[in-house]
């Protein structure tokens, strides 16, 4: 199946001949944009928000923000001065450039202020996921060494303060809060500050913001961007979501996971778009009907949420007046060819599928609105950007043959450390001169890329990323449980659900009160994304003589395959 752009996607996109773009296009086209090319330094919250009001759109809406009981819009202008009292107040408690500053709360306005804030003073903002539990919390603030959080009064309850030697300063965002000690009040000290701040120019390679992200063994790492990244964020947010000045574009992702900090702050207003944020949870009709309200142009989501869409049924979709919709993409996982046809069905617009990771920083193979689309297919490389297929030695192989998914190191987004972690960052890097991604996929003779799965054992549930060793780790912490093995079960909404084998310790039986506090540790303990879904108990769990669960038996066990190799694994 192959499907051209239809009549609604018709206009002038902002990539029109992608053949000729890749042939000539050049990163450093992209530099004059930004102050560096004056100054020499540069800032990304000037070049997002400042640098608009400095253009002319000062009062445009640069954020819609809604959730149950908020209601509330910004002009550039406006989000410019919030976030100047956010550098102020951050500023105020000694916050520093190269300093880590994170961010644990559910999305609103505040959160944003907070964010831009830390980036003008020239810190480095962690955003966390607001359905962290205190291990995973613990984890990511210890690792980066947070010097400053700003939290909720619920979600500080998930916050193990007094084992974090580094944190010195806690803001609440709460409307009755009395401060005490090194607990302070956000939005009383946002309102009593100076709407003016001299923004802390800094070198493009310098910190930006740290994403924990996981990996198939060990603890979730810290993936650093720098300021650089916004060349690509920018020249992306044009070829790829095609964002005009006028769009109203809104992504759903949350601001914990990379697609909604590249693509749901950084991106968007980077093109001087109009950007939504929805707060709370999913629900079909509260989705349609933030497209209708504040008729969106663009739309970023992923392929779960458009499943779950999908399976709400098309009565739900035609009470609503959507025809603002010009353009929608998806990324995180597969997006099927069946959602791609249904999509054509009820908005009358092809889905556009773009493939990248948090250690990309930004898209890197994708359809663009001016291209035939093979659904099924991510697309092909955005220009400036060269990805290959390549053996385990670093040979590149020819089209349709599987292989590794790499990218030639070198496109301006790409992450620069992982946090405390050398080994690990340079394991990435381990085929001279390329990117090893941890996808495998295959290339087609036209160059269109199709994805395969993961080599390693990442799981992509619900759109997001899990690593089966953190399960594993909460779970052995379970008095019952002796030994885990996780694994990721294809699921036809979710993408993967997570599953785990357990054996349980001497003396424990199983029974359904047990796995269901099993359970509801790991989702206490780490998150509710983390918590398996399904839980087999088993005597005894295949390992390798040295002791490791071997994850891949458990996945032929699970799906009926052939287990392979097990010349490895223990009597
Ligand atoms: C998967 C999300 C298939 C892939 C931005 C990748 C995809 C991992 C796609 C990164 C896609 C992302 N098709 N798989 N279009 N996009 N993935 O770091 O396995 O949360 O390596 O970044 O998601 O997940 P991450």
């Amino acid at each position: 199946m192959k499907m051209q752009a239809l009549p609604s996607e018709k206009g002038t996109f902002n990539l029109t001949n992608y053949e000729d773009t890749n042939q000539s296009f050049n990163w450093k086209d992209v530099e004059g944009t930004f102050s560096w090319a004056k100054t020499g330094l540069v800032n990304m919250a000037y070049e997002a928000i400042d640098r608009h009001v400095d253009n002319g759109k000062a009062d445009q809406i640069a954020l819609y923000y809604s959730d149950a009981k908020r209601d509330e819009s910004y002009t550039f202008k406006q989000l410019k001065e919030q976030s100047n009292k956010a550098a102020n107040v951050l500023k105020s408690v000694g916050v520093e450039k190269g300093d880590r500053v994170f961010i644990f709360m559910p999305r609103s306005p505040e959160l944003y202020f907070a964010f831009l804030g830390t980036l003008k003073v020239g810190a480095i903002v962690g955003p966390l996921f607001e359905a962290f539990m205190e291990g995973a919390v613990r984890d990511r603030l210890e690792d980066s060494e947070a010097k400053v959080l700003v939290t909720t009064p619920a979600l500080l309850e998930r916050v193990p303060v007094a084992d974090l030697p580094h944190l010195e300063t806690v803001f609440i965002v709460d409307d009755e809060f009395t401060e005490q000690g090194s607990y302070l009040d956000f939005n009383k000290r946002l309102n009593e500050a100076s709407p003016e701040f001299d923004i802390e120019w800094v070198d493009r390679e310098d910190g930006l913001i740290l994403h924990y992200t996981s990996g198939s063994t060990g603890k979730p790492k810290g993936v650093l961007h720098v300021h650089n990244a916004m060349i690509q964020h920018y020249q992306t947010a044009k070829w790829v979501l095609d964002l005009k000045e006028d769009d109203i574009y809104w992504c759903t992702a949350d601001p914990g996971w990379v697609t909604g900090t590249s693509y749901g702050i950084f991106g968007p207003w980077l093109a001087g778009a109009t950007n939504v944020i929805r707060g709370g949870r999913f629900s079909p009709h509260d989705w349609y009907e933030t497209l209708e309200r504040y008729q969106v142009t663009v739309w970023y989501s992923a392929p779960t949420a458009f499943r779950m869409l999908m399976s709400a049924g098309d009565q739900v979709v035609k009470k609503y007046n959507l025809s603002s919709l010009r353009h929608i993409l998806s990324v995180g996982e597969p997006l099927n060819p069946e959602v791609i046809k249904w999509g054509k069905n009820v908005f009358n617009l092809r889905i556009h599928d773009t493939w990248w990771m948090t250690e990309t920083g930004a898209q890197m193979i994708c359809n663009y609105p001016s291209m035939e689309i093979r659904p099924g297919s991510m697309g092909k490389p955005i220009p400036g950007v060269e990805a290959a297929i390549i053996d385990d030695q670093g040979n590149v192989l020819p089209p349709n043959r599987m292989g590794n998914l790499a990218l030639k190191v070198g496109w301006p987004s790409m992450m620069r450390a992982v946090w405390n972690n050398k080994p690990k960052y340079d394991s990435y890097f381990r085929l001279e001169g390329w990117y090893v991604s941890g996808d495998s996929a295959y290339m087609d003779e036209d160059g269109y890329f199709w994805f395969q799965g993961r080599i390693d054992d990442v799981i992509m549930s619900a759109g997001e990323r899990v690593g089966p060793f953190e399960v594993e780790s909460k779970l052995v912490e379970h008095p019952a449980v002796a030994e885990a093995g996780v694994i990721g079960k294809p699921d036809p909404v979710r993408g993967e659900i997570i599953k785990a084998f357990i054996a349980l310790r001497d003396g424990y039986e199983v029974t359904a009160e047990l796995e269901e506090e099993i359970r509801l540790f790991v989702k206490k303990g780490l998150a509710a994304h983390a918590a398996p879904r399904e839980i087999e108990f088993r005597a005894k769990l295949p390992k390798t003589r040295s002791g490791k669960i071997m994850r891949r038996v458990l996945k032929a066990w699970e799906l009926d395959l052939p287990t392979g190799d097990l010349s490895t694994m223990e009597d």
